[in-house]
């Protein structure tokens, strides 16, 4: 097919350079906005009299009738016309004749892209916005029905402090928390108007670039054409917030193959969500959980690409930008089956309450509550540390739990130490009277859903 740009050259362009250059391949995926696009652009075109309002009436039906025919799968997309502009537009103008040529007026396939790819971003992060809502509200369910439980609480994954372990997914809900705000603020930056910028300059011809943006529904024009048609700062923030969303993932996702061990065994992965061994009969993996996380690797790829790809780009468009779609859209497409599967998966998990609870009494967890004990009574806080410190030891030597010691052994180390401390020296009272803005307590925890609840 003769190309738009036909008019200068003397030579056919080579077959490997077509297959070189094009991309159509995965820009087809542009079409509705691309026809969205095309549209307003036609309207403004007539409206300032750049064309006729017949011309404009016959390219907007044209343009409509192309996108039934591509949703029907009825339209070949050709690899001689390069990418989803060029094989819209002529299709337009196969279609209707010589108006369609008018529908490039004023208009390069520069802005022309950046229009589509921020149209597109902006529906999937509006989107995503969405999605990662319902996950919070899995998460919330799910720290409403175990505001109560209790589980160790771990740093450096030693045993630290008895949390529940709705506090623990609470955390959860806030790092998403944090994800969906940096996505709203994102949208701020990709709903700019680049179209109207044309190739770099701006154009000769009397556009109106805020009708555009008012039919679009853009809140912001790019305000210098050269920006406008070289800025992919939206596609990499994107990309970058994607890549904080799965790091969030990923460290849930390793909770769960971490606590679906026969060592942990704090929950059980349900037999529809895991896959079995082709060898050892007794294997149930936690398959999905562990590709979530083998998934960050290619999301924050695809952020490292793209910055790649855009550093020292001189302005303005260079054909190097074509390289900005395919990470976008493979983002796009592993964000959105993450965390479908794990809003799927997470309600059919079983936590072992019991094997939890046990956990937490172990491993001296009460210590702290011990050194805040003797704060309460007047000792300075490093001194209840070392004093708890040597406690803890010497109820190791002594192979027993804190709770065990009796008195007149705690009175060994601190007069201070009365009979009450045993009152104190339980997991469940250690939770409870972590009430403190944030903490563990279920009461606190109860109070954190409440307020995220609202938020949602
Ligand atoms: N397919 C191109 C891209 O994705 C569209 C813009 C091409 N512009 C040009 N002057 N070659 O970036």
């Amino acid at each position: 097919m003769k190309k738009p740009w036909a008019g200068r050259f003397k030579e056919k362009t080579a077959g490997s350079v077509e297959a070189f250059t094009e991309s159509i391949s995965f820009d087809w995926r542009l079409w509705p906005y691309d026809i969205q696009g095309s549209i307003a652009h036609a309207r403004m075109l007539a409206r300032q009299g750049i064309i006729s309002g017949d011309d404009a009436d016959k390219i907007i039906t044209g343009l409509q009738e192309i996108a039934s025919e591509i949703e029907a799968g009825k339209f070949r997309f050709r690899q001689d016309l390069e990418d989803i502009h060029m094989n819209i537009e002529a299709a337009l103008i196969k279609k209707i004749g010589p108006s369609g040529g008018k529908l490039h007026t004023a208009r390069s396939r520069n802005d022309q892209v950046a229009l589509d790819l921020r149209l597109y971003l902006r529906a999937e992060v509006e989107g995503f916005i969405k999605t990662i809502k319902k996950l919070q509200r899995v998460f919330l369910r799910l720290a409403q029905r175990h505001a109560d439980t209790i589980m160790p609480g771990y740093t450096h994954l030693q045993r630290a402090q008895p949390v529940t372990l709705g506090h623990h997914l609470l955390a959860y809900v806030e790092m998403f928390q944090r994800d969906r705000e940096r996505l709203q603020d994102a949208l701020k930056r990709i709903n700019t108007l680049p179209l109207g910028a044309c190739a770099l300059a701006g154009t000769t011809l009397p556009v109106d670039r805020a009708y555009v943006a008012r039919l679009l529904r853009f809140k912001r024009i790019a305000d210098n054409s050269m920006d406008a048609v070289s800025d992919r700062d939206f596609a990499l923030e994107f990309l970058s917030i994607g890549s904080i969303l799965m790091l969030h993932l990923s460290r849930m996702a390793e909770e769960l193959v971490l606590w679906s061990t026969e060592e942990f065994s704090f929950i059980e992965l349900p037999d529809a969500f895991t896959t079995g061994s082709s060898i050892m009969p007794q294997k149930k993996n936690p398959d999905v959980a562990e590709l979530i996380r083998g998934k960050t690797g290619r999301v924050y790829g695809a952020l490292l690409g793209l910055l790649t790809t855009m550093k020292a780009l001189p302005l303005a468009y260079n054909r190097d930008m074509q390289e900005d779609k395919l990470p976008v859209f493979d983002t796009v497409d592993t964000l959105n089956r993450v965390l479908t599967i794990l809003t799927e998966m997470l309600p059919k998990v079983k936590f072992n309450k019991k094997r939890m609870q046990e956990t937490a009494a172990g491993g001296y967890s009460l210590a702290t509550d011990l050194a805040e004990y003797l704060v309460e009574k007047g000792l300075p806080f490093r001194d209840a540390h070392e004093v708890t410190g040597r406690i803890v030891r010497h109820a190791i030597e002594r192979d027993s739990e804190l709770h065990e010691l009796t008195l007149d052994e705690f009175k060994g180390f601190s007069p201070l130490i009365g009979a009450d401390i045993f009152k104190l020296l339980t997991i469940e009272k250690a939770v409870k009277r972590r009430k403190s803005r944030g903490g563990t307590s279920p009461d606190e925890v109860r109070r954190q859903i409440d307020r995220l609840r609202k938020s949602l």
